[in-house]
């Protein structure tokens, strides 16, 4: 399977990969995990202190709750995929440089396109930033945007909320949220045939089709 076959390419290289300074004190890169066909992928950070001691992501506290909000979702863990921005860690968890981002992103960029998720579920502004810029997360959390025929939602960090628990909440909320904009998600696909088809009848007969709108999504 052509998805599969890509994101064992990307694993195989990011475990080896030396392209920037986070590589020199990884014990192992976190390339990220979940089935090729997964329909939602997390984005988070970076790799903390037990991610990189198993080279797997959201497997320490933060992980914990992460199991959580996708358990109160109704999601299961073994159908999402879920990585990060950059996938060594920051040394002593701190927020990774715009250098590293940047020789990090064609990875994800890789995976994104490999899986082709319905939703993207951006946690923490390192992940949000990748989509939507200097947008606040106080007004955006929860809340969808299409970008590039994907549904991309950004949520606070799953960590924000062991340093504030007001934020477990909201985070529930949030999540509570996903299977909602993933049906919306098969709605858009549905509806997309009728933008295909109404580019075709332009360049065809030269003019604006008439009376053929393709439903307008209104997720904010
Ligand atoms: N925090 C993240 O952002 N990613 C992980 O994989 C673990 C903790
Ligand atoms: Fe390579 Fe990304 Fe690790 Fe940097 S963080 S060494 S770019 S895999």
């Amino acid at each position: 399977m052509q998805a599969e076959k890509a994101l064992n390419t990307i694993r195989e290289e990011v475990r080896i990969c030396k392209a920037c300074k986070l590589s020199e004190n990884r014990k192992n890169a976190v390339p990220g995990e979940g089935p090729a066909n997964a329909e939602v992928m997390f984005i988070g950070e970076g790799p903390g202190f037990y991610e990189n001691e198993q080279g797997k992501p959201f497997v320490g506290q933060a992980g914990h709750l992460l199991d959580q909000l996708l358990d109160a979702a109704g999601l299961k863990r073994e159908e999402v995929y879920i990585t990060n921005v950059v996938k060594c860690r920051p040394p002593k968890n701190r927020d990774p440089e715009p250098d590293e981002l940047s020789m990090c992103r064609h990875y994800l960029d890789r995976q994104i396109e490999a899986i082709k998720p319905r939703v993207i579920v951006t946690l923490g502004r390192f992940s949000m930033a990748r989509f939507v810029e200097n947008g606040k997360i106080g007004a955006l959390h929860g809340k969808a945007r299409l970008i590039d025929d994907q549904l991309v939602v950004t949520m606070y960090h799953p960590a924000a909320a062991l340093h504030q628990p007001d934020l477990k909440g909201t985070l529930m909320a949030d999540f509570a949220g996903i299977r909602h904009l993933l049906e919306k998600a098969h709605h858009i696909e549905a509806v997309r045939p009728v933008a295909v088809t109404q580019d075709l009848v332009k360049t065809k007969e030269n003019k604006e089709p008439e009376n053929i709108k393709p439903e307008q999504l209104s997720l904010f």
